[in-house]
C-alpha cells in the first residue's frame, strides 16, 4: 500500500516564474470564459457514486465510453462547485501567491475538461486523449494540499487567526479537500480495465482482485498491521524505541472469520498510519523516563451496520478543551517556514493535518473519525466505516444557498452564560 502523503511536506514557496506562467496561461487561454464556465457547471449538483457504481465502472465489462460520458460532465461539475466556494475565502488569503497558483490549476483543468463536451465518444482517439488529460490534471493537482496549507500559513503569519476566519476556513477546507479526495477517486477509477497501466493502483500484480483502488474483500486487520509496521519503523528511527500493538477482532456477523469490507485500502491505511504515528509519539514522549512502554491497543469490530476500529494509547491524553482544535486547519501546529526544520518531533508530526484529513477519508464513504481522550491517561481514536457496501456512498459538498449562508453568517454573540469570577452577592444576604 502506498503512502499517499509525505510524512512531513515541506512548505514549498511558489517561485515567481511559475506564478507568472500560470497567469500567462490563463490570460492567453479562454480565461475570460472561466467565470462563465464555473457559473454554468456549478448550477448542477455533483452525483455521489456508491461503492457498487464505482465497481461497475471499473469492472472488466465496463465500457470506457460510458465512463467517459459520465466523467466529462461530472468532473467539471465537481470542480465548478468547489471553485464557487473558493471565491468566498477572505480576500487576503485569495491574494497570496499560493492561492493564486492553486486557483490557476483549477481553471486550467476545468478548461481542459470542457473541451471534451462536444467530442464524439465513439472516437478511439478522443477516449485516449481524455485519459491523457486526466493524467495531466492529476499531476497538476499533486501539490494542492501543501500549497493550500502554505497559503493558510502565510495568511496566519500576516494577519493572525480570529474565530470567524477559523470557522470559515475550516468549513471551506473540509469541503475543498473532500472534493479533491472525490475527484482523485474518479480519476483512479476511470476505465481501470481499459487503461490498466496508466493509473497507478489500477493494476496491482499483488492484488489482482482490486478494482482500481477498491478492494472488494479488504482485510481490515491486515491493513492495521501494515500501518502499524510502517509507523513503528519511523518511530524506532527517531526514538530508538516503539510501543507494541495488541489487536483484538470481533466479527459479530460470522464469528471467527476474518473481517472483510468493500473499501479503498489506501484510504484506510492513510487513516490508520496517521493515528499510529500520533499514538506512538504520545506514548514514547510521556514515558520517556520509564523502561517499558504501554502497548497500543487496537480493537476491530464488525457489526450489522458499522465496522469500527478503536485505537487506544496511554500517551497522556489531551484536555477536552483542546480536542476540537486538533482538527482545525488554522489552529494546527503548522510549522512556520522558519521553525520547520528544527523540531524534534518532525518525523512523526508534520504540519498538523493528520487528523482533519483522516477524518475526511472516513467521512468520504459515510463513516467518521472521533477522538476520546482522558487527560492524564491516554486517548482512544475511533474510525467508523460502513459495513455494507450499499451504504458506502460518496459524501460530497454541493454549492447552493445553504452553503452560501455558511460563508455569509458571522459568529453570533454567545448565548450561554460566562462563568463569573466571583459569585454575585444576592441582595438579601445578611
Ligand atoms: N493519541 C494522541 N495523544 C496525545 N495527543 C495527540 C494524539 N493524537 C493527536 N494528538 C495531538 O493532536 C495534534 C494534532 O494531530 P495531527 O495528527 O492532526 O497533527 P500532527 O501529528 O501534529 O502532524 P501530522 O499528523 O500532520 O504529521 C498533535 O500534534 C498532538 O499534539
Ligand atoms: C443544498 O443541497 C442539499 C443537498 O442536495 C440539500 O439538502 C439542501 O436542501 C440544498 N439547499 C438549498 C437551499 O437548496
Ligand atoms: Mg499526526
Amino acid at each position: 500500500v502506498s503512502v499517499s502523503r509525505p510524512l512531513r511536506p515541506t512548505a514549498t514557496l511558489v517561485p515567481q516564474c511559475v506564478l507568472e506562467f500560470a497567469q500567462f496561461l490563463l490570460k492567453n487561454g479562454s480565461a475570460a470564459g472561466i467565470p462563465k464556465l464555473v457559473e454554468r457547471f456549478s448550477k448542477f449538483s455533483p452525483s455521489p457514486l456508491s461503492m457498487k457504481q464505482f465497481i461497475d465502472f471499473g469492472s472488466a465489462n465496463a465500457c470506457e465510453k460510458t465512463s467517459f460520458v459520465f466523467l466529462r460532465q461530472e468532473f467539471p461539475v465537481r470542480l465548478a462547485n468547489i471553485m464557487k466556494e473558493i471565491d468566498f475565502l477572505p480576500d487576503k488569503l485569495l491574494s497570496t501567491p499560493s492561492l493564486k497558483l492553486l486557483t490557476s490549476w483549477y481553471s486550467q483543468s476545468l478548461l481542459e475538461l470542457v473541451d471534451f463536451l462536444e467530442k464524439d465518444p465513439s472516437d478511439r482517439e478522443v477516449l485516449t486523449s481524455f485519459t491523457q488529460t486526466l493524467v495531466n490534471i492529476r499531476n497538476r493537482h499533486n501539490n494542492v494540499v501543501p500549497t493550500m496549507a502554505q497559503g493558510v500559513v502565510e495568511y496566519k503569519e500576516a494577519f493572525g487567526v480570529d474565530p470567524v476566519t477559523n470557522q470559515n476556513v475550516q468549513y471551506f477546507l473540509d469541503r475543498f479537500y473532500m472534493s479533491r479526495i472525490s475527484t482523485r477517486m474518479l480519476m483512479n477509477q476511470h476505465s481501470h480495465s481499459c487503461h490498466p497501466l496508466i493509473f497507478d493502483g489500477s493494476v496491482n500484480p499483488a492484488h489482482p482482485k482490486h478494482i482500481g483502488s477498491i478492494d472488494p474483500t479488504c482485510d481490515v486487520v491486515e491493513v492495521v498491521k501494515d500501518a502499524y509496521e510502517t509507523s513503528k519503523m519511523l518511530c524506532e528511527q527517531y526514538y530508538l524505541t516503539s510501543p507494541e500493538m495488541e489487536i483484538t477482532e470481533v466479527n459479530s456477523k460470522s464469528p471467527g472469520q476474518p473481517l472483510h469490507i468493500v473499501y479503498v485500502p489506501s484510504h484506510l491505511y492513510h487513516m490508520l498510519f496517521e493515528l499510529f504515528k500520533n499514538a506512538m509519539r504520545a506514548t514514547v514522549e510521556t514515558h520517556e523516563t520509564s523502561l517499558t512502554l504501554p502497548p497500543i491497543k487496537v480493537r476491530v469490530a464488525l457489526g450489522a451496520e458499522d465496522l469500527t476500529i478503536k485505537m487506544s494509547d496511554r500517551g497522556g491524553g489531551v484536555p477536552l478543551r483542546k480536542i476540537e482544535r486538533l482538527f482545525s486547519y488554522m489552529y494546527s501546529t503548522a510549522p512556520s517556514p522558519v521553525h520547520a526544520d528544527n523540531s524534534r518531533n518532525a518525523p512523526l508530526a508534520g504540519f498538523g493535518y493528520g487528523l482533519p484529513i483522516s477524518r475526511l477519508y472516513a467521512k468520504y464513504f459515510q463513516g467518521d473519525l472521533q477522538l476520546y481522550s482522558m487527560e492524564g491517561y491516554g486517548t482512544s481514536a475511533v474510525i467508523y466505516l460502513k459495513a455494507l457496501s450499499s451504504e458506502s456512498v460518496e459524501r460530497l459538498p454541493v454549492f447552493n444557498k445553504s452553503a452560501l449562508r455558511h460563508y455569509q453568517s458571522s459568529i453570533e454573540a454567545d448565548d450561554w452564560c460566562m462563568p463569573s469570577k466571583e459569585p454575585r452577592k444576592l441582595g438579601n444576604s445578611e
